[in-house]
């Protein structure tokens, strides 16, 4: 679950929603994001249980990010949500008789990418189950040979029954995908197992569910956000990353199938589902968890804001206020260096934050570090850098130079990846 929803964009400037999701505009990347919902159909099933309300925010996110949405509704579920709600909200019919559109219950599934159930009632989990086909929803699950996510919803007694677990056994073993629920308070006032999960995770597992998984051999180790460094117990350098593009490189990777370690300095951002997380302080913690991942790291994604320098001296006791203090910086060590030096060592992707379109030095430090790509980008940019949600990034590569439009972080990520893919499939 993202903790941290909000969309900062440095000094007012918003970029359009056209630069946002626009890869397109890179034609090496024409072939698209992989895990995007962009121009994906989904069919969308809302079923009887309080959390339909909270659907609205679901269909415009998916809307915002490109998706077509259509969404089916049971009798049950318009007790909690008008048609008219969602119809507005899709901007599309709503669907909801068996009778009412003839052969609906075959044309709106051949029509989509994926259908998501959500919420998932006890009832709908258990007639997809079952196999029954008794209304426009449940027939057209039947009908439909694409992956299906369910969100599953209720008081936590309906959860924890064995008959209804027993069947969301039954339809996990046939692919079918479970987000949530959650455990918290229920809308009937107890407190447990039921809630459902949060719209901004069930997106990430839509995402997944529609990502190509070309990264299944890979071992994943990403750095993200600051370091700190101490001049004494309460204080201490550091920078203003916020950990975001690490965090969706980490998220990017899992959704492609890779088995992912996150090295994290501190950080506001909730741990990515399905990472191995590791947090550290200090640029000598990172080195050290770097070097006890790295046996097992085929690719090293360094994208963290580590501090180039460190107090010389660390006091033990909070250093006095007594006329000014004069701060003596040494080097920290150099983690890309270290590792470069190792025998086996991974494929290795560096970035460089830099002040100013410094293109060409990041080519140098390319080679100087021997990585097989940098990323660059100019942190004093509007919209890029550190702690917006978006970022304009130059690839830079042994042979090449990609430079993408102003994208959303998540989208980078994607880009970046699918560079990866391409050049781990060429190396062989
Ligand atoms: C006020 C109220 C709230 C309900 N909330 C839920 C719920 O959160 N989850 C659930 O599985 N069923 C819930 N139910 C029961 C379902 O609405 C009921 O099982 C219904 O038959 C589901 O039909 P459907 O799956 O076709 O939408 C609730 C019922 C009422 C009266």
């Amino acid at each position: 679950m993202l903790r941290n929803k909000s969309r900062t964009f440095q000094r007012g400037i918003r970029p359009s929603r056209k630069d946002l999701f626009n890869v397109h505009s890179s034609p090496q990347l024409a072939a698209g994001y992989s895990g995007k919902v962009r121009d994906k159909s989904i069919l969308l099933g809302v079923t009887g249980g309080v959390a339909a309300y909270k659907i609205v925010d679901l269909i415009r996110r998916l809307k915002d990010e490109g998706a077509s949405v259509t969404v089916i509704m049971t009798e049950a579920s318009k007790n909690f949500i008008t048609p008219l709600s969602l119809e507005v909200a899709s901007h599309n019919k709503v669907y909801s008789g068996l009778f009412d559109t003839p052969m609906a219950h075959i044309t709106l599934t051949a029509e989509a990418d994926i259908m998501v159930i959500a919420p998932a009632t006890a009832n709908i989990i258990s007639k997809f189950a079952r196999g029954i086909a008794d209304d426009l929803l449940s027939t057209c699950l039947l009908s439909f040979n694409k992956k299906v996510v369910i969100a599953p919803a209720m008081n936590w007694r309906m959860y924890e029954n064995p008959i209804l677990q027993e069947n969301l056994r039954h339809l996990i073993s046939r692919g079918v995908i479970q987000v949530g629920p959650e455990k918290g308070s229920l809308a009937c006032g107890e407190e447990g197992m039921g809630r459902m999960s949060e719209i901004s995770e069930i997106i990430e597992v839509i995402r997944s569910a529609l990502s190509k998984k070309d990264l299944v051999k890979e071992k994943i180790l990403v750095t993200a956000g600051p370091t700190r460094e101490y001049l004494d117990p309460v204080r201490f350098i550091s920078n203003r990353s916020s950990g975001k593009m690490g965090y969706a490189i980490a998220r990017a990777a899992i959704r492609r199938g890779a088995e992912v370690t996150l090295i994290s300095g501190p950080s506001l951002l909730s741990q990515p589902e399905g990472v191995k997380f590791v947090s550290v302080e200090t640029t000598v913690d990172m080195l050290n968890a770097v070097n006890r991942e790295l046996p097992s790291t085929t690719v090293l994604i360094m994208s963290a804001a580590v501090s180039d320098f460190t107090p010389a001296k660390r006091a033990r006791e909070k250093i006095e206020k007594s006329g000014d203090l004069l701060l003596r910086l040494s080097r920290t060590p150099d983690i890309i260096s270290e590792v470069r030096k190792k025998k086996d060592r991974p494929f290795i992707i560096g970035f460089a934050a830099e002040t100013g379109n410094k293109v060409r030095r990041a080519k140098e430090k390319l080679k100087e570090k021997n990585m097989d790509m940098i990323i660059f980008n100019d942190v004093t940019e509007a919209g890029s850098g550190f702690d917006v949600d978006t970022n304009r990034v130059v690839i830079i590569e042994r042979e090449k130079e990609i430079r993408l439009p102003l994208m959303s972080k998540d989208y980078v990520a994607e880009a970046i990846l699918d560079r990866l893919s391409e050049l781990r499939r060429i190396d062989g």
